[in-house]
């Protein structure tokens, strides 16, 4: 698999990485295979979150790896944490909690990169920066990022955080991208113009933060995937065409429509499903036109000024 730099770190990962929000609907067998083959493949890049399954999911899926010194060395591995239940938190405490927290259910000493999982409004930049200090200093991780941050509250954090930001994780779609509509439509009176994101996308390509897409199969907030659903039948007809063209599945072409922009960003996939982790590799392989690319945007319904 094609590998970048996270950010402006020398962290080298692949271009796709594998979620574990969903890990906990597999059974032990089940997981076990679905993690072996992400490595055969080359999907080295394990993406958790403290809250996923209530915490099961980082630890079915280090139970899945057989979690060692030397499988620890041949992965990477990345984690969030300041969500709680009701509420967002980035105190001090709260962070080096969670760490702790997330190192024991992954059964490892460190990770390879934290991220904040969802603004906080309460956030203490200065705070943040003593935790970061802390677990930067003891080992615990090695690169830090957000998610779901817009270019002010990464401004906001950096007024205290002296690591460098590599990753803002966010969701990106071909049906939920009004990141890259915003950007189309500039100052023209139609929806897509609003800018939601105070420019996200291309604050993160001037800033050296890798973007990483979340859900991208998904359109609304979960509702359901966009390939072959019948919402969605001028967008079907198109991946397919193109699909047949490279002789790949629907699922490889909507994973290449992400890495075909030139922000180099990380999708996070969440399949559990071998196949679809399969197809989702053979995304790196595929470098779509600028005709497709642009055929798959207005067939999604996104529109040009
Ligand atoms: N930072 C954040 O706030 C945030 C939020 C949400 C998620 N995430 C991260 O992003 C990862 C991906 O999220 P997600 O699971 O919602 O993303 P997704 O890859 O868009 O959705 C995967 C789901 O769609 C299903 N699916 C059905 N048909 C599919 C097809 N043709 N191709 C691919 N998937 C198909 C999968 O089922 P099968 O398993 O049967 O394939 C699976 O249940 C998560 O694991 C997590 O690591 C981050």
């Amino acid at each position: 698999m094609k590998t970048i730099k996270l950010g402006s770190s020398s962290l080298e990962v692949p271009v796709v990485a594998v979620g574990g929000m969903r890990i906990n609907s597999l059974d032990k067998a089940e997981a076990e295979r679905f993690v072996q083959t992400a490595l055969e493949e080359g999907a080295n890049f394990f993406d958790h979150a403290d809250i996923y399954g209530g915490g099961a999911c980082e630890e079915i899926f280090s139970e899945a790896i057989h979690m060692s010194a030397s499988v620890r060395e041949q992965i990477i591995l990345q984690s969030k944490c300041g969500i709680r239940q009701g509420m967002f938190d980035f105190s001090k405490e709260h962070i080096l909690n969670s760490v702790d927290g997330i190192l024991k259910r992954l059964n490892t000493e460190y990770l390879d990169v934290l991220l904040l999982h969802r603004p906080d409004a309460l956030v203490e930049p200065e705070e943040v920066a003593e935790a970061f200090d802390q677990l930067e200093r003891s080992g615990k991780v090695r690169h830090f990022g957000v998610s779901n941050q817009n270019p002010m509250q990464i401004q906001l954090l950096k007024k205290a955080v002296k690591q460098p930001i590599v990753a803002n994780q966010l969701q990106l779609s071909i049906t939920n991208a009004t990141m890259i509509s915003s950007g189309i439509n500039v100052n023209m009176e139609n929806e897509s113009a609003v800018n939601r994101d105070g420019s996200v996308l291309d604050f993160c390509r001037l800033h050296d933060i890798t973007i990483q897409p979340w859900s991208p199969f998904q359109y609304g907030f979960f509702e359901g995937v966009f390939l072959g659903s019948d919402k969605f039948p001028e967008l079907n007809r198109q991946i397919d065409e193109i699909a047949e063209k490279y002789g790949v599945s629907n699922t490889t072409i909507a994973i290449a429509w992400l890495l075909r922009h030139p922000a180099r960003m990380q999708p996070v996939i969440g399949t559990m499903n071998i196949d679809r982790l399969k197809d989702c590799i053979k995304a790196s392989d595929i470098v779509l036109t600028r005709e497709e690319w642009y055929a798959i945007y207005r067939a999604a319904g996104n529109i040009l000024p």
